[in-house]
């Protein structure tokens, strides 16, 4: 009897042990299952700096929001469906958060080199990094580990990422509630020494606040109009000096006022904090070395690990309009047959053969790598077929066909079809960073 309770309680606390291991993220995660990440990664992000230094502080922010919202878990990264809506367009990201298409790009790659492997939310933490340290910041070992969420909540993120005009208690308390100390937000903070804001966010700032330089709310008061809704979205630098290098003028900044959002100078407004921000505009090295390790702290928020969400592959803004111009694998067996390959579902019945099931035999692991174009009449052609092949059910994938599936999607496909210029345009009203334009802008912070 004696022994059977020992061996319950040695079973019970094997089982927590493996739970508290599966919880925690590390540093060599990938060390033999991805060796090339983390130069797959940086190589990524240093031409994406070298074409535009901006997008080091726009992929900062990104692992920013997506670790307040739920936890560090790629949620930011979905796009809406029918069963929830994302947090793209949430009020602090909508028109504002930026760098998707950078991030799409490094996940291709790090498919490329090792596929299935890597999530999401840990390829926005090692690109935070990353364009820390390209913009002279310092660099530190980023755990991994972490799981993408399957899902996403507008509502999260409109609640958890706090907006520009938090006093300093609030704020304090926003980051306490996440684990990080009121010293990690005066650190984390100081990101505002690379980057830029929009007028809508500091306008209230400029025009009515009395503990900002006089000069500096002239100079900003030029480019961003009093009257909300004119100008809302000109930018100015977060850090007048240097918004291109990361150091610690931001904080040198807040000494005299020239903090630009009203949570900026909040943070040294005769408050509690007011000494940490002298310590770290008089020291760069306790800012820098603070700074990694709270950027690790806000890392560790809530991450999804172990067997709890998925590898995420891809975004799907991408997905449909490459399969114009791409070829894959062909993973399909005959007509009606299941598909063999990981991770590919049962294609239904094609109710018109495929013309290259020659190419591609039955039995997994012959012919694995056998192409067939995924148009099947121009494939090398950017235009409208690809949709026209849809209604014939001559989709490739099983993916490409749910798409004109008796579903929600067969209207649009529908459209596609019958009409290159709405397709193209609707391809075109994406902006530079795979995001949909929208003519209406809601403003945060006005
Ligand atoms: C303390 C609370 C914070 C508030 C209220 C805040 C607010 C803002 C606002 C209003 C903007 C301008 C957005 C726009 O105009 O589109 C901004 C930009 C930025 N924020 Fe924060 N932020 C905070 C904390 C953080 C943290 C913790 C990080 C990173 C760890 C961060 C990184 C950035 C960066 C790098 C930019 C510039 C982005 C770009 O140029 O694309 N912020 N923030």
């Amino acid at each position: 009897m004696a022994s059977s309770s020992f061996m319950t309680i040695l079973t019970l606390a094997f089982l927590m042990l493996m739970r508290t291991t599966n919880a925690q993220l590390s540093t060599k995660f990938y060390s033999s299952s991805c060796p090339k990440l983390f130069s797959t990664v940086k190589s990524t992000v240093r031409s994406a700096i070298q074409k535009e230094t901006r997008m080091g502080a726009s992929l900062l922010r990104l692992h920013f929001h997506d670790c307040f919202v739920n936890g560090c878990d790629g949620s930011l990264l979905l796009d809406d469906t029918s069963s929830f809506t994302g947090e793209k367009n949430a009020v602090p990201n909508k028109n504002s958060a930026r760098g998707f298409n950078v991030v799409d790009k490094i996940k291709s790659a790090v498919e490329n080199a090792c596929p299935g492997v890597v999530s999401c939310a840990d390829i926005l933490a090692i690109a935070a990094r990353d364009s820390v340290t390209i913009l002279g910041g310092p660099s530190w070992d980023v755990k991994l580990g972490r799981r993408d969420t399957r899902t996403a909540s507008q509502a999260a993120a409109n609640n958890s990422i706090p907006p520009p005009t938090r006093n300093l208690n609030q704020l304090v308390s926003t980051f306490n509630a996440l684990g990080l100390s009121t010293r990690d937000l005066v650190a984390l903070s100081g990101s505002h020494t690379i980057g830029q804001a929009r007028c809508t966010t500091f306008r209230p700032r400029i025009y009515k606040e009395t503990n900002l330089d006089s000069s500096l709310a002239q100079t900003r008061q030029s480019n961003c109009p009093r009257t909300s809704g004119s100008g809302d979205n000109n930018l100015a630098p977060l850090d007048l000096k240097s918004p291109t290098s990361f150091d610690n003028s931001y904080f040198k900044n807040l000494i005299q006022n020239k903090g630009l959002l009203h949570s900026d100078q909040q943070l040294f407004n005769g408050g509690s904090t007011d000494s940490i921000v002298r310590a770290y505009s008089n020291s760069y090295n306790t800012f820098s070395s603070d700074f990694a390790k709270a950027m690790i702290k806000m890392g560790d928020i809530k991450p999804l690990t172990g067997s709890n969400g998925e590898i995420r592959k891809n975004f799907l803004t991408i997905i449909w309009t490459t399969h114009k111009i791409e070829q894959d694998p062909i993973q399909q067996g005959k007509q009606g047959a299941p598909y063999s390959g990981p991770g590919y579902t049962t294609r239904p019945t094609w109710t018109d053969p495929l013309p290259k099931e020659s190419n591609c035999p039955k039995t997994y692991g012959s012919g694995n790598n056998n192409l067939a174009p995924l148009d099947l009449q121009s494939p090398t052609v950017f235009d409208n077929h690809y949709y026209k092949t849809l209604i014939k059910n001559k989709g490739l994938l099983q993916s490409d066909e749910q798409l004109f599936d008796g579903g929600s999607t067969n209207a649009t496909v529908r459209a596609y079809s019958k009409s290159y210029d709405t397709f193209s345009s609707d391809c075109e009203s994406h902006d530079q960073d795979g995001r949909y334009q929208t003519p209406h802008w809601i403003s945060w912070g006005d």
